[in-house]
C-alpha cells in the first residue's frame, strides 16, 4: 500500500513570519492521515524544523547541487539540506528547467546525489501546452522519466510528480481522463523498468493549480497518490483542505 502524499512547493515565498502556517497546518493534522510534505525557501528549513519538533511534518528543498560541497557559489548540496532537517527535495520543476537550463540527465545526477545524502527526491516531469498540442505528451513524458530518473531509485527515496506546465499557476487544470492516462503510463514505466514490486511502491503524484474545490476529484483518479501544491501550500487555510481531502481519499 503506498501511503498518500500532500506536498507543498513553495517555490520563492516565505519569510520567517511565515512559518507560523507551517505551526497551523501541523495543529490542525497532529495525527495525519497521509504524509506531509513543505518545501519552503532553504532559508526556512532549519527554523522551520525547529518549529516542528516532534509533528508529523516533513521538510524538503526545491534544489540541490551534485556535490556534496566545493566551489560553486550560490548552490546547496543535498548533504546541507539534510543537515538543516530536510528529508526530500523537489528536483526538476519546470520552472527549474525553464529558468536554469537543467537537462533531464542534470536532473538525474542531482537525484543520485540526493539518495546518496538520505534524502527522498520528488522529481518533477511534464509537458508544455505546445508539446501536448504538437506532439504526443506520453512521448515527452516517457523520456523525461527515463533520462530523469537514476537507477538505484525506489519506492522509498523516489517520488514523481507530474505537472502539466501549463497547469502551473494557470487555474487550468487537465480532465481527469488525461490525468489518468499519464499516471498509468507512468506506472506501467516504472514497473517494466524496476519490476513490479519497486515499480508499484514508486509514489506518482499530480501538480499544477490542485485547490480545495478540485482535490477529491483528482483524488479519485487512479494511480494518484497525492499532489504537489504551489499557491495553494502557502497557507494553512489553504493546505489544510487539501490534505483533508487526501486523508479521506
Ligand atoms: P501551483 O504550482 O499549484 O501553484 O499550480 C504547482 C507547482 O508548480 O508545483
Amino acid at each position: 500500500m503506498r501511503r498518500k502524499l500532500a506536498a507543498g512547493n513553495w517555490k520563492m515565498n516565505g519569510l520567517r513570519a511565515g512559518l507560523s502556517e507551517i505551526e497551523a497546518l501541523a495543529k490542525a493534522h497532529p495525527d495525519p492521515g497521509c504524509d506531509i510534505l513543505i518545501c519552503p525557501p532553504a532559508t526556512l528549513i532549519s527554523p522551520a524544523r525547529a518549529a516542528l519538533t516532534g509533528r508529523g511534518i516533513a521538510l524538503g528543498g526545491q534544489d540541490c547541487h551534485v556535490e556534496t560541497s566545493g566551489a560553486h557559489t550560490g548552490d546547496i548540496s543535498a548533504a546541507m539540506l539534510r543537515d538543516a532537517g530536510a528529508t526530500a527535495v523537489i528536483l526538476g520543476h519546470s520552472e527549474r528547467r525553464a529558468d536554469h537550463g537543467e537537462t533531464s540527465e542534470a536532473v538525474r545526477l542531482k537525484a543520485r546525489a540526493a539518495q546518496a545524502a538520505g534524502l527522498m527526491s520528488v522529481i518533477c516531469l511534464g509537458e508544455s501546452a505546445f508539446q501536448r498540442e504538437a506532439t504526443n505528451t506520453l512521448d515527452i513524458i516517457g523520456a523525461q522519466l527515463s533520462l530523469s530518473v537514476p537507477d538505484e531509485s525506489t519506492g522509498e527515496n523516489l517520488v514523481i510528480a507530474y505537472e502539466p506546465i501549463w497547469a502551473i499557476g494557470s487555474g487550468q487544470v487537465p480532465e481527469p481522463h488525461q490525468i489518468g492516462e499519464v499516471h498509468t503510463f507512468i506506472r506501467a514505466r516504472l514497473e517494466r523498468r524496476f519490476g513490479s514490486g519497486v515499480g508499484r511502491s514508486v509514489r506518482l503524484l499530480y501538480g499544477g493549480s490542485v485547490k480545495a474545490a478540485n482535490a477529491s476529484e483528482i483524488f479519485a483518479i487512479p494511480d494518484v497518490d497525492g499532489a504537489l501544491v504551489g499557491g495553494a501550500s502557502l497557507t494553512a487555510a489553504d493546505f489544510s483542505p487539501i490534505v483533508s481531502a487526501l486523508e479521506s481519499a
